[in-house]
């Protein structure tokens, strides 16, 4: 009877009972520990990011919650029910968990990161009513105030990413959760910083990644912004790279970092060869959905000047050709 039911806990109030439960499960586990110890991971840092582990085992879930079968458990993502026969079982085992919270700092979902080489390396919570991976940026909670106090964010792939940088130094680094950066998590980040900075892994994946953060980045571009990207050695992700070659040496490609309007001019002219005027061409049409995503400004009316003076054309003449509605495919 409805009386007799428990009152039915939130589902942010399930994910932190896990958060917790799995926090506790990684200080019984010498093998989770000696992972995280083998990636330089210190205890402060895991403290930090509220970091756990997920027990083997099919049903451990159900020496944490009183109800195994609470419907709770299935729609925070943590419990999956077989359609066939509605069997339920862990999502998550045998992983080092990493809480994601929002900017309220409830816990909304996990990455949990297998401790060897299974496929797949990590597992996140599935799409929830509290939970959207295109909106969420891993560690943001953890980061507002470092965002603030030093004046930009640090954007980049990997939950590692974030927790390394933290603990050498960047404490204002957040991670997109294995999505293209989106132009929701670009508007999310604008609310604490005019000034972001993208360093993804420096293989090929990672220069996609980058340019999908500019197309993600060009319609928030206001003058009174910045926006810069840095590439890493092909080898590395900023993990990797903090943890081989330290702060200082991030800290430099940090200032080395090229400018939205560097990549941009980069981005367009990809592939042309501007010593030709097929390739001026090709370059011009290249950069019409570049520069037509900026908001207008200075920045706006200095990028047509530079593309004009790439074009070998007219600034004036530039702009009357890409306002024509028509354009066929270059
Ligand atoms: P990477 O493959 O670069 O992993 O994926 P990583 O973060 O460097 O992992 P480590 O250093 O081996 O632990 C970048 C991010 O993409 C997402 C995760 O968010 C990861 O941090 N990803 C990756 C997944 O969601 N699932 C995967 O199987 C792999
Ligand atoms: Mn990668
Ligand atoms: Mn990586
Ligand atoms: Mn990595
Ligand atoms: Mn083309």
């Amino acid at each position: 009877a409805a009386a007799q039911r428990q009152q039915r806990a939130t589902l942010t109030e399930v994910l932190a009972r896990a958060a917790a439960a799995y926090g506790e499960e990684l200080r019984k586990s010498p093998r989770a520990i000696a992972y995280l110890k083998q990636r330089g991971v210190s205890g402060a840092v895991a403290k930090r990011y509220g970091l756990g582990y997920a027990p083997e085992g099919w049903h451990k879930l159900a020496g944490v919650f009183a109800h195994y079968d609470d419907p709770l458990l299935e729609e925070a993502g943590l419990v999956i029910v077989q359609p066939e026969d509605h069997k339920r079982y862990d999502r998550f085992r045998d992983r080092v968990m990493f809480p994601i919270r929002n900017v309220k700092g409830e816990c909304i979902g996990f990455g949990g990161r297998v401790l060897g080489d299974e496929k797949p390396k990590y597992l996140n919570s599935p799409e929830t009513p509290v939970f959207h991976k295109g909106r969420e940026l891993y560690g943001l909670f953890e980061a507002r105030s470092a965002i603030r106090e030093h004046g930009y964010a640090l954007v980049t792939e990997g939950y590692m990413d974030v927790v390394a940088l933290a603990q050498l130094g960047f404490p204002n680094a957040v991670a997109t959760l294995g999505t293209a950066c989106t132009p929701e998590h670009v508007q999310k980040l604008l609310r604490f910083t005019d000034a972001v900075v993208f360093s993804f892994d420096g293989d090929a994946a990672g220069r996609r990644a980058a340019r999908k953060a500019l197309d993600a980045a060009l319609p928030h571009a206001q003058d009174t912004r910045s926006f810069k990207f840095l590439f890493l050695p092909p080898e590395h992700d900023p993990d990797s790279f903090i943890r081989a070659w330290g702060r200082d040496a991030f800290a430099r490609h940090i200032g080395d970092a090229v400018p939205l309007s560097r990549f941009l001019l980069d981005a367009a002219s990809e592939g042309c060869d501007l010593g030709t005027p097929e390739g001026r061409a090709q370059m011009t049409h290249h950069a019409r959905p570049l520069w037509s995503a900026l908001p207008e400004g200075l920045l706006k009316r200095q990028l047509l000047g530079e593309f004009a003076s790439l074009a070998q054309i007219d600034a004036a003449e530039l702009s009357e050709f890409w306002a024509q509605a028509q354009h066929p495919a270059p």
